[in-house]
């Protein structure tokens, strides 16, 4: 259907630069909600957002995300295969600390990172795709938390 032809011909491009794109994104999130950075124990209390965003763990984690990304596009027929995958990743982001309500936050940044990728290619029927894939992502990731 046309809105996953979208979500695939967009990721084409930014999942081949993966972690520069991902930086923007993280860049973007850290100037949205500065607290976050404290959930990252190898981040320690005098280092700057700069300095976090560029050490190797941080980096590893915007590969991660992004991966986590591309396996969402790659299933994008069969999403519900990732829901026990994307439940226990909301279990062990609740352990390290994250609320829900940062994944507000997190899909501003998102956004903000598509439209820097895509530029003039980005359009809000693309946007309105991609906000359809993260709700659903994040209601799978949401399930992995225990009140
Ligand atoms: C692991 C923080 C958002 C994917 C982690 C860890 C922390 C963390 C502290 C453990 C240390 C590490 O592996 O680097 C955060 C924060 C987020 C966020 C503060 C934003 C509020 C996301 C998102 C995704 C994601 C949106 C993907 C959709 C992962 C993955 C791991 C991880 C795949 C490794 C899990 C494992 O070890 O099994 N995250 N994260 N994170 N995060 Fe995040």
């Amino acid at each position: 259907e046309r809105n996953k032809a979208m979500i695939r011909e967009s990721w084409e491009r930014l999942g081949k630069d993966k972690l520069p794109h991902g930086t923007v994104m993280f860049t973007r999130l850290f100037e949205l909600d500065p607290a976050l950075l404290q959930l990252f124990q190898y981040n320690t209390s005098s280092s700057s957002p700069q300095e976090c965003l560029s050490s190797p763990e941080f980096t590893e984690h915007i590969n991660k995300v992004m991966q986590v990304i591309d396996t969402a596009v790659t299933h994008l027929d069969e999403l519900d295969s990732l829901n026990e995958y994307l439940a226990g990743l909301g279990r062990r982001h609740q352990a390290v600390g994250v609320k829900t309500n940062s994944f507000t936050m997190v899909g501003e940044s998102f956004l903000y990172m598509l439209e820097c990728g895509l530029e003039t290619a980005y359009t809000s029927e693309i946007r309105d795709a991609w906000v359809q894939l993260y709700s659903l992502v994040v209601e799978a990731m949401s399930r992995g938390w225990s009140s």
